[in-house]
């Protein structure tokens, strides 16, 4: 039997994180990848700028099943990776982070009987209602390998009674992208001036008026003691679209490729997110960051004094989180997410377990 994985991938986080296991698979040689692009993701600046950027080669197969409600775009998903696992026949399918593109992938090959190999496995937020708390939950249970970011996540896995040697804690596949394209990013400051970046595209953010409401309400609060940047995904595009009040005086931006996103986050005074890979860029590029949300996953960065959570539904609590992120001294860096290798360690560990 060939050596082959099949790698699923769709959105915006998981083409950072597969560019980096690609790039290590590829070196340590032996493993063939058939890479899946689920669609899920679609324009320029949210899908094809990161192939180019990060190196990553041309999906072997794009399946083209973009937007929709969670039941249309999983189940549309669900019935093209089966067909595409029962063509690729390989050893094994590797899934990332907590997407319907990882749900999909996971069930299609729990369903086939193919071993999953989950990257970024043991995150939670304990919150049910958010779609991607029930992805990775699924994921992780159906998972033979759960590749694990940190201690907390093997953690969370072990309380859940999903032990060694099904677990791994192998590092955080996002840190190591973001050393390895930190030389690539341009030295010249990104504008003279301070500025504050924010990024909302979480559903429980845009898709309660009232809450992006209170957020852009913060954010133009902020911006009128200091500029606002806010690459907007097109999730919050949509609902904001025809009520230019709700973002006056914040500086829009389409989204941004990646290395021009570390620029912007390289070069901010405070980081504003409710992103799940922003939070840990931040303190990746030492710059403290407020989360726009009641809970984390990456808990360990607000235990260490480097990101502090806001109440999205309350613009009070999020302009004082940003005044206090804004005045407090930053905390010594710790080591929280590995060593750079995380990739290296999972490419190995697939080359040992396909041959
Ligand atoms: C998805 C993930 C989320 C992740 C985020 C990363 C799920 C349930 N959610 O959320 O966990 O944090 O990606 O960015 O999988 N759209 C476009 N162009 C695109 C992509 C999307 O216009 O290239 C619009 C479409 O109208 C689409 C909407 O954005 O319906 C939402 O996209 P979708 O992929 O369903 O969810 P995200 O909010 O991007
Ligand atoms: N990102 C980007 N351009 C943007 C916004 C985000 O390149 O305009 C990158 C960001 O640097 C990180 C990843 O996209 O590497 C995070 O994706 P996102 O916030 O969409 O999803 P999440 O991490 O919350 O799942």
């Amino acid at each position: 039997m060939p050596n082959r994985i099949l790698t699923i991938v769709g959105a915006r986080p998981q083409f950072v994180k597969a560019a980096m296991v690609s790039r290590a698979l590829s070196a340590f040689g032996g493993v063939e990848e058939v890479l899946v692009h689920t669609g899920q993701h679609y324009d320029d600046n949210m899908s094809s700028v990161f192939f180019r950027e990060l190196g990553i080669r041309e999906p072997d197969l794009n399946l083209q099943i973009g937007s929709g409600s969670h039941g249309a775009q999983t189940g549309q998903m669900l019935v093209a990776i089966e067909r595409a696992i029962v063509d690729a026949d390989p050893r094994a399918v590797l899934v990332y982070g907590d997407t319907n593109s990882t749900l999909a992938g996971a069930l299609a090959a729990a369903k086939l009987g193919v071993p999953l190999l989950h990257v970024e496995a043991g995150l939670r937020s304990f919150n049910r209602a958010m779609p991607e708390e029930v992805n990775r939950v699924v994921a992780d249970t159906l998972a033979s390998v759960l590749y694990a970011p940190t201690s907390r996540a093997v953690e969370n896995l072990a309380a859940e009674g999903i032990l060694a040697p099904r677990v791994l804690e192998v590092g955080d596949v996002m840190y190591d992208a973001a050393l390895s394209f930190r030389e690539r990013v341009s030295p010249s400051r990104y504008i003279a001036a301070p500025y504050v970046l924010a990024t909302i595209h979480r559903a429980e953010n845009t898709d309660d008026p009232s809450r992006l409401s209170a957020i852009l309400d913060a954010l133009r609060t902020i911006a009128r003691s200091c500029a606002v940047i806010l690459p907007l995904h097109p999730r919050t595009r949509a609902r904001i679209e025809g009520n230019p009040a709700l973002v006056e005086g914040i500086q829009i931006l389409k989204p941004v490729g990646y290395l021009e996103m570390l620029r912007l986050e390289r070069d901010a005074a405070v980081i504003l997110t409710d992103s799940g890979g922003v939070q840990k860029e931040a303190f990746f590029q030492g710059v403290p960051c407020v989360t726009i949300r009641r809970e984390t996953e990456w808990v360990e960065l607000v235990e260490a004094g480097w990101n502090r959570l806001a109440d999205p539904e309350r613009s009070d609590a999020i302009v004082s989180a940003y005044e206090g992120a804004l005045r407090d001294a930053l905390p010594a860096k710790i080591p929280l997410y590995g060593d750079g290798a995380a990739a290296q360690r999972v490419a190995g560990h697939i080359a040992g377990i396909s041959r």
